[in-house]
């Protein structure tokens, strides 16, 4: 089959907080096998948001079944105190929070030191301002869709433009950082947000739900960037 020249690139990162725990490493093996490119783990503490997930000892469980990449979320006050616990833990790509980070600058530098890509996630009511000034330290910028806390949740339509903004911030600044996006992100938003910009989608019940499989969920969500979108 010749390939569609318009189809949308980007990398699915599935996240597993609506997976089904009880068979956590099939789980992450069949979203290997469906072509996933990184596994998302969202770590909540019920301070920063209202819900509590996993923490350190799920990543350590994640990375013995994939050789994947871990896409480590921290939704977590005071992130410093576990950084290089989910380093070790086997941890590729740590994300904070900019509003849990008074000194953003030196927790960015924190997690290089422990050998992770450093990324800094903004809630939607967050501006791009705040970041303004270590986009050049970035490796990852992380644009939420929803208000964190939940899976499941419906796609804020604001973020459209934020992505838009941001992927033009990166070109002014030359900044080869991945622009990630996270949150209701299915086969009705994922062409829109990359044809915004984004390079990385976080996939969380669009692959992990109960109305068909995650080989068929990855497939219709590739599927979706070979059309325009809507
Ligand atoms: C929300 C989490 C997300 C969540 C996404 O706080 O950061 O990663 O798992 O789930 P969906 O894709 O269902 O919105
Ligand atoms: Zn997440």
């Amino acid at each position: 089959m010749l390939e569609n020249p318009h189809a949308l690139r980007c990398l699915i990162a599935p996240s597993i907080l609506t997976a089904d725990l009880g068979r956590l490493a099939e789980q992450i093996q069949l979203a290997e096998a469906a072509g996933a490119d990184r596994i998302h783990l969202d770590i909540m503490d019920g301070q920063f948001v209202p819900n509590i997930s996993f923490g350190w000892l799920i990543v350590e469980a994640v990375r013995v079944a994939t050789s994947l990449p871990l896409d480590v979320h921290l939704m977590i006050v005071k992130p410093e105190r576990y950084v290089s616990d989910f380093a070790r833990a086997g941890a590729t790509h740590l994300t904070v929070h900019q509003e849990t980070c008074p000194h953003l600058h030196r927790q960015i530098a924190q997690i290089k030191e422990v050998g992770a890509t450093a990324g800094v996630a903004l809630n939607p009511a967050t501006s791009l301002t705040t970041v303004e000034d270590v986009i050049d330290d970035l490796d990852l910028l992380l644009i939420m869709s929803v208000n964190p806390g939940f899976g499941g949740q419906s796609f804020i339509r604001h973020s459209l433009d934020k992505l838009r903004r941001a992927r033009a911030m990166f070109e002014a600044r030359g900044s080869k950082a991945d622009l990630e996006v996270d949150g209701g992100v299915n086969e009705a938003t994922i062409a829109s947000v990359v044809e915004a910009g984004a390079t990385v989608c976080v996939t969380g019940s669009a692959v992990y739900n109960r109305t068909r499989s995650v080989a068929d969920s990855v497939r219709a969500l590739r599927a979706a960037l070979d059309k325009p979108p809507t």
